[in-house]
């Protein structure tokens, strides 16, 4: 017989960066699937972590002026961090792995060895396009128009002594267990997983770097460390026990691996991840869902075209539990959705405080108003309670073959035709009508009683989605112990005949939109660069003392020995070529700049700098973001000719 066992796991998050609704989203959806599964009566182990190692975090510290690893501390365990934000969040993780988790390095040393001495890594040298961002590499002809295919930033050329793990071998294997269908779902992703990577050609994977150091080394080879989706990949294991002494779980819980993740990485889930597990004669995952995107007017959330949307804001103005709905139930999952502030406030509106909200406060003031708070016992059925009673037994069958196939957004469906048709309910049996006459009080009693345990049965299947509210609305409407359980939920009478019950806070209060907009606007404004006050005045013929003309740059190189300085020959027009110094290394490459139409200030006195003559100086427009100075060269049309003078 098959245990009641349940793995689940999030990505491990990149500490790279504050997190973001995009993240939160994904984190939310695997917690309302764990919590479901614990009300199913599952034994849930919930996983999620941070993927700490690898190229881009260490350019991030060293951006920072701190190590790697108090860089990924302050993102992980700070004030605000990723800890704090799960925490906030209501995420129920049983446990959190962090890559640089001792017991974790030494199980990736040790499964790194195990693929090299079963012949599967060996040796070799790296040549090819590597996308820093991604910790990927790609061949040729998966570059799309010579940019990374996830991201479409630019790539580097990489060239390295490099260990490779042997992906070609696996390729029939992995299509098999693609073709499946079981596997990897939604189904769309299969063929995308098929066509894209496998029918071209399998390329064995390059699985250790030699030239960065933030990463797990492989202990046979001093200088190599294991590539990061190695590291980050096996954290499903290891963080069970696998080849470690932390934990002692593996075999309890990896027969029953299910995996949530975006779909830019469902190639490394569905291709790379399982031809490893192959490679080490592991069983291989039940399931690994791609879902979509939160997109921001068609595009990626991305820091750097600054439409992130903070979770802590929302989850501030909104509410942990609202934000979390909202979440589930707008975007079909597995789809992109597109975010906008004026559909999270409608959803909220619409469903948590009309519907949901309305009917919780509706009914308990009626059971106050009418009985005092406490049902008497006789009760008058009529015709028109089947539909509703017949709602009430079957909603949890439709909701939870929705779950089981994780489409969230359909199974919240299902609860709101229970709560929209128990409203319905109430215009249609009219108790203020009932109320009036004392003979219809059995009447009058049955109807607040079906409205109370239709509100059971979604309040029950609404619990993994926005748990701390089930939890005050069951106070409520004086629902507890089996009462709240699933296996009641698709049984009519649970609650006792003479319940009472608590009429409390409103559970969702309506809200203004067009005031929210204008609060979040605020906040969704970049930080203001910092403008310096305008300096004293200087009379007109001062000013034109300043000889400012426009020049061509002819060349363009580093100085030797400086981090900051660039070396420039212009044609300022007169001729003879001018050389300037310039201290913007930081923000250019020599080779973007040679042929650009500048401006230079010829007329300061020359200046020695590394032991070299600066005739001028460079203009640029410089400002200050987030404490962070950002220069830009004033740079002209080329039409503009060499010499003409500003004025
Ligand atoms: N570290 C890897 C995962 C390794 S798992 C062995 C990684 N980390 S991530 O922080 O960049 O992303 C974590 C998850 O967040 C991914 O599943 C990604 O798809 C998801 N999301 C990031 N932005 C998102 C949206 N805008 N919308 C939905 N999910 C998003 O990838």
């Amino acid at each position: 017989m098959e245990e009641k066992r349940f793995y689940i796991t999030t990505p491990i998050y990149y500490p790279s960066d504050k997190l973001h609704i995009g993240h939160t989203y994904c984190t939310v959806a695997t917690d309302t699937i764990a919590r479901y599964k614990r009300l199913c009566g599952y034994d849930v182990m919930f996983l999620t972590g941070t993927d700490e190692h690898g190229q881009k975090i260490e350019e991030k510290a060293k951006e920072a002026g701190v190590s790697p690893q108090e860089f990924v501390d302050k993102i992980v365990t700070g004030k605000g961090g990723i800890l704090d934000l799960w925490k906030l969040m209501n995420i129920s993780n049983d446990r959190f792995i962090r890559t640089t988790d001792d017991y974790h390095v030494v199980a990736i040393q040790r499964i790194f060895k195990k693929m090299y001495e079963n012949g599967d890594i060996y040796k070799g040298a790296y040549k090819g396009m590597y996308c820093t961002p991604c910790e990927s590499f790609w061949t040729e002809s998966q570059l799309v128009n010579g940019c990374c295919p996830d991201c479409g930033r630019p790539v580097k050329y990489a060239e390295e002594e490099a260990y490779f793990f042997r992906l070609s071998k696996y390729a029939k294997p992995v299509q098999e267990l693609l073709e499946t269908g079981t596997f990897l779902q939604p189904a769309s992703r299969v063929n995308e997983m098929i066509n894209n990577f496998i029918k071209p050609g399998l390329e064995d994977l390059c699985v250790s770097r030699t030239s960065f150091s933030w990463g797990i080394p492989v202990d046979f080879d001093p200088g190599h460390v294991v590539y990061v989706w190695v590291d980050a990949l096996f954290n499903y294991a290891t963080a069970l026990g696998f080849l470690n002494d932390r934990y002692d779980d593996f075999d309890k819980y990896w027969p029953y691996v299910h995996h949530i993740v975006g779909k830019e990485i469902v190639r490394f889930h569905s291709i790379i991840w399982p031809a490893m597990l192959m490679s080490m004669g592991m069983k291989l995952p039940n399931k690994v869902y791609g879902h979509g995107w939160l997109i921001i007017d068609g595009g990626k959330m991305s820091k750097s075209k600054g439409n992130v949307v903070d979770p802590y804001v929302l989850a501030e103005k909104f509410g942990v539990d609202a934000l979390r709905f909202f979440l589930m139930r707008t975007f079909p999952f597995g789809s992109d959705g597109n975010f906008t502030n004026e559909l999270l406030i409608s959803t909220i509106n619409t469903d948590l405080a009309n519907d949901l909200g309305n009917l919780v406060s509706r009914t308990t003031a009626m059971v106050e108003k009418y009985f005092g708070g406490t049902l008497p016992a006789e009760r008058e059925t009529d015709a028109l309670d089947e539909d509703l009673l017949g709602m009430i037994k079957s909603t949890r069958d439709k909701y939870e073959e929705q779950m089981e196939a994780f489409q969230l957004h359909v199974a919240l469906e299902e609860v709101f035709k229970l709560i929209q048709r128990a409203n319905k309910y109430i215009d249609e049996t009219a108790p203020w009508i009932l109320a009036k006459d004392e003979s219809r009080k059995a009447r009058l009693a049955t109807v607040m009683y079906n409205l109370l345990e239709a509100l059971r049965v979604a309040l029950v299947l609404l619990t993994p989605f926005i748990p701390e509210s089930c939890e005050k609305a069951f106070a409520q409407i004086g629902a507890q112990g089996e009462a709240v359980t699933w296996d009641k939920a698709n049984v009519y009478g649970v609650l006792p005949a003479t319940v009472t019950v608590h009429k409390g806070e409103t559970l969702f209060p309506r809200i203004d939109m067009a005031k929210m907009l204008q609060e979040l606007e605020k906040h969704d404004k970049p930080a203001a660069p910092a403008v310096k006050p305008v300096l004293p005045d200087v009379s007109i013929d001062d000013f034109y003392k300043n000889d400012m003309r426009v020049c061509k740059i002819l060349s363009c190189e580093a100085v030797k020995k400086s981090e900051k300085l660039l070396k420039f020959t212009l044609d300022d027009g007169s001729g003879t070529p001018r050389q300037i110094l310039s201290g913007i290394h930081k923000f250019y490459e020599p080779e973007d700049l040679v042929g650009k139409t500048v401006v230079a200030i010829l007329n300061l006195p020359t200046r020695k700098m590394m032991g070299q003559d600066s005739n001028g100086m460079l203009l640029s427009a410089v400002r200050e973001v987030d404490g962070k100075e950002e220069l830009h060269l004033l740079i002209l049309d080329d039409s503009v000719p060499a010499g003409a003078q500003l004025c």
